[in-house]
């Protein structure tokens, strides 16, 4: 029995229902409907299942969760736009169970979306795998955003470096920053019961973003199309636990 066991327990439970918000609005994600639909879904679905949504008390955000379309890369506010065909929208959940966090995001596409917005989310999908997949005890902070960034950057594509991962477990945003930039070798030493997010932000065309005047969204300077996804992760004596894993295998789109 380890001494992080209890903590596990309670991040795979609210990772879970996280998990399951995100798979649940998958049927919902068509053109017609408005983030602030999807919000209201979202809401309901954490509540019926005895969780609570973060990010309502979170700053004065207000709204349960975030919806980034197109250009905006973190951070959207759910509202009266309305999604249509070929958009791009990341939807970023984070539920509370028990008083522990669960925190994952996901892309979807809108009807038909264009060959460059499918290159980019299973490019950004990837470079999330890819880091999560390298996770055990001894590795370092560095590595991860080494392997984030040089596959991306080899893709011709670039990484946010103005937002990054946490640490989460009884709070919603906890020590270290998860850099998803970085070299090999350097940063702290990651360990067993640590946990954390991994949520590349990844732009089509260049890294810089700026935020709206609404205090929250953050949008690429250049306007480039802008993907994300997110898992919430633990690292356990010999590697790693995705606590927001869909259980029906839902990763990134299509979602069939
Ligand atoms: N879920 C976001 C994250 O991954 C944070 C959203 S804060 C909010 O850390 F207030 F914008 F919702
Ligand atoms: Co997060
Ligand atoms: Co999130």
């Amino acid at each position: 029995m380890t001494k992080y066991k209890e903590k596990f327990e309670k991040m795979r439970i609210a990772g879970s229902l996280a998990s399951k918000t995100l798979d649940m609005l998958i049927g919902y994600i068509k053109p017609g409907i408005t983030t602030a639909k999807i919000d209201q879904l979202g809401f309901e679905f954490i509540k019926d299942n005895g969780g609570f949504s973060a990010p309502q008390f979170y700053r004065g955000f207000k709204k349960s969760l975030c919806t980034s379309l197109n250009h905006v890369v973190c951070h959207g506010i759910p509202s009266d736009r309305i999604l249509e065909d070929g958009d791009i929208i990341n939807i970023d959940v984070t539920a509370v169970v028990d008083g522990y966090h669960g925190d994952t995001s996901r892309m979807y596409a809108v009807g038909n979306p264009s060959v460059k917005s499918k290159n980019l989310i299973d490019v950004t999908y990837e470079s999330m795998m890819k880091a999560i997949k390298i996770l055990k005890p001894g590795i370092r902070l560095g590595d991860i955003g080494h392997e984030i960034q040089s596959y991306v950057e080899e893709k011709g594509y670039s990484v946010v470096k103005d937002f990054c991962g946490h640490g989460i477990s009884n709070t919603f945003h906890e020590t270290p920053n998860i850099l998803h930039y970085g070299k090999k070798n350097t940063g702290l030493e990651i360990y067993p019961g640590m946990t954390f997010t991994i949520e590349p932000m990844i732009n089509a065309g260049k890294y810089e973003v700026k935020i709206l005047n609404d205090g929250w969204t953050a949008v690429t300077k250049d306007k480039s199309l802008s993907a994300q996804f997110e898992h919430t992760v633990g690292i356990t004596e010999n590697g790693y636990e995705i606590f927001t894993e869909s259980v029906k295998g839902y990763n990134k789109p299509p979602y069939l």
